[in-house]
């Protein structure tokens, strides 16, 4: 049987640093409210000219290097995104054609916070049906673009960077299962309201900002991923005991520690990158990935759970053995 393997690890955040004193300055906040709802100490911010695009051929080209392969073995590019260069070219053509690989085929997927679950369940299932050998998945955001500078509920809590990782098919063990959802309904509750149906008019107006009601988002967030955990770990017969780690989506310390404890594993047992990184959305998971393998606590043969939730809302899981 064929598995999809993740066999390298990339990631990459702007040099500059923003911290919750430097946000003090700009809007009606204090550091001790930040950290104590959302663990948020600091963020990494793209300086000006800096693009997604940018962020995300910085950490592919590390993940490619730390497979072991050549960007010429990459037969399959997926950007996850919700903030691309460009309307097109997708910010995944624009990375192919600087990494000089040609005629793979290269998309972008929008699932905002969950869009690297998605990223990888798409790969997974190019990779189980001989489409694919060795696929580049990344996850790569500057939210601070699409952020209203002068909303503390939301300024607050979004970061910049971009991760990466290379799928490649194997004969050993590698994802176990994916499961991907959405729900439309819910927009009202996380969105950017203006777009290209409205016209560039309202973008340049600075009306196409996030715009988020946190604490509905915050107790829906909680109780879907304690669901989506379930969901996992039934379509694997397992129990919560057989995850050596949990690598969530780092949107809030608080949603984090809830899925912990729903799994009853010690904090030891998850990869926290929030307090350093904020929220930085469809990065934020293989940021995390790549920032635990390269520091040696995650370590091969290790079972590994993803879980996301976001804008759409989206939210998905994927189980697999590192
Ligand atoms: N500094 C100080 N006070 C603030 C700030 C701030 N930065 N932001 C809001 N407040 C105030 C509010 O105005 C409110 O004041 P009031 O009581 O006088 O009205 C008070 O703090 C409490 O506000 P809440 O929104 O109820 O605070 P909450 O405890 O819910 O925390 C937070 C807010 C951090 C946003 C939380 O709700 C959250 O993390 N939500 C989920 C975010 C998330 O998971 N998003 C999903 C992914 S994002 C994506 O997909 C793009």
């Amino acid at each position: 049987m064929t598995y999809a393997r993740i066999i390298g690890t990339g990631g990459y955040l702007p040099e500059n640093i923003m911290t919750n004193s430097d946000l003090e300055k700009i809007v009606d906040t204090t550091d001790q409210w930040i950290q104590e709802r959302t663990g948020i100490e600091q963020r990494h911010i793209a300086v000006e000219g800096q693009t997604t695009v940018d962020l995300a051929e910085a950490a592919s080209r590390l993940a490619i290097e730390s497979a072991g392969i050549s960007a010429q073995d990459i037969d399959l590019i997926i950007i996850a995104t919700s903030t691309p260069d460009k309307i097109f070219p997708s910010s995944a053509c624009i990375l192919q054609a600087r990494l000089d690989i040609h005629g793979c085929p290269a998309f972008d997927i929008q699932a905002v916070c969950t869009g690297f679950i998605y990223g990888l369940a798409i790969a997974e299932k190019f990779i189980k049906t001989g489409s694919s050998k060795n696929a580049l998945v990344v996850g790569a955001e500057i939210f601070s673009k699409i952020l209203n500078w002068e909303d503390r509920a939301t300024c607050v809590l979004f970061g910049d960077g971009a991760g990466a990782v290379v799928l490649a098919a194997s004969e050993e063990t590698g994802i176990l299962s994916t499961h991907i959802h959405a729900d439309g309904k819910y927009e009202n509750l996380l969105r950017v309201p203006y777009g290209i149906a409205d016209g560039y008019d309202q973008v340049k107006a600075g009306k196409a900002f996030v715009e988020m009601k946190g604490n509905e988002v915050f107790k829906m967030a909680v109780n879907t991923l304690g669901r989506i955990v379930d969901e996992t770990l039934a379509a694997n017969n397992m129990m919560k005991s057989d995850i050596d780690w949990l690598v969530p989506h780092q949107a809030n310390i608080r949603i984090i520690t809830a899925t912990a404890k729903k799994l009853k594993m010690s904090m030891d047992q998850v990869v926290v990158t929030v307090h350093k990184h904020g929220n930085t959305s469809a990065a934020s998971i293989p940021l995390a990935l790549d920032v635990a393998v390269r520091d040696g606590r995650i370590k091969e043969n290790e079972l590994l759970l993803f879980e996301a939730f976001g804008g759409g809302f989206t939210w998905g899981s994927v189980l697999a053995r590192f």
